[in-house]
């Protein structure tokens, strides 16, 4: 099968897909987009997590031909600028950041909840991020990276 997508605003275009092939191992592996993550490939710690069609997704969990004809932005598309976004800046600046396999499936859950809460509560910051898992970081210093993400973003780019 021939998928073709748009990724990170690029067509891109990968033969001979196999049915069972994921889209995490088509960006990984096919495309050369190895930010998203494969942590789990059981749809558990949200490493891998992609925008398609604008709706955040597992991408071990979808099958690479359903990204046919559509929309993806990874992590590496989040910023189009050559600079850090400002979620990406400020999980730097808060150090919450350790092995970094949970990182961009966070940069991608903050992204989207900042985009529809600018000025969330740590309920809703948590909840928004339940998908998430972190190994390292015990979490506080997310939580301070999201906070801090808000405030660098108010009024500006989400
Ligand atoms: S690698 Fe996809 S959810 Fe863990
Ligand atoms: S920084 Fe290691 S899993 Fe989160």
């Amino acid at each position: 099968m021939r998928v073709t997508a748009t990724v990170n605003g690029e067509t891109h275009q990968i033969d001979d897909v196999w049915e069972g092939e994921s889209l995490m191992y088509a960006l990984r592996e096919r495309m050369g987009l190895p930010g998203s993550k494969n942590a789990c490939e059981q749809g558990e710690c949200g490493s891998c997590t992609v925008y398609l069609d604008g709706v955040p997704v597992c991408s071990c969990l979808v099958a690479a031909g359903q990204a046919h004809e559509r929309d993806i932005v990874t992590v590496e598309g989040l910023s189009d600028t050559g600079e850090l976004h400002p979620v990406q800046q400020a999980y730097l600046e808060q150090g919450a950041v350790q092995c970094g396999f949970c990182t961009p499936g966070l940069l991608v859950a903050t992204h989207d909840l900042l985009s529809r809460n600018p000025h969330p509560s740590d309920p809703q910051i948590r909840e928004a991020l339940a998908g998430n898992l972190c190994r390292c970081t015990g979490y506080e210093k997310i939580l301070d990276a999201v906070r801090a993400a808000a405030d660098r973003m108010d009024g500006g780019p989400a």
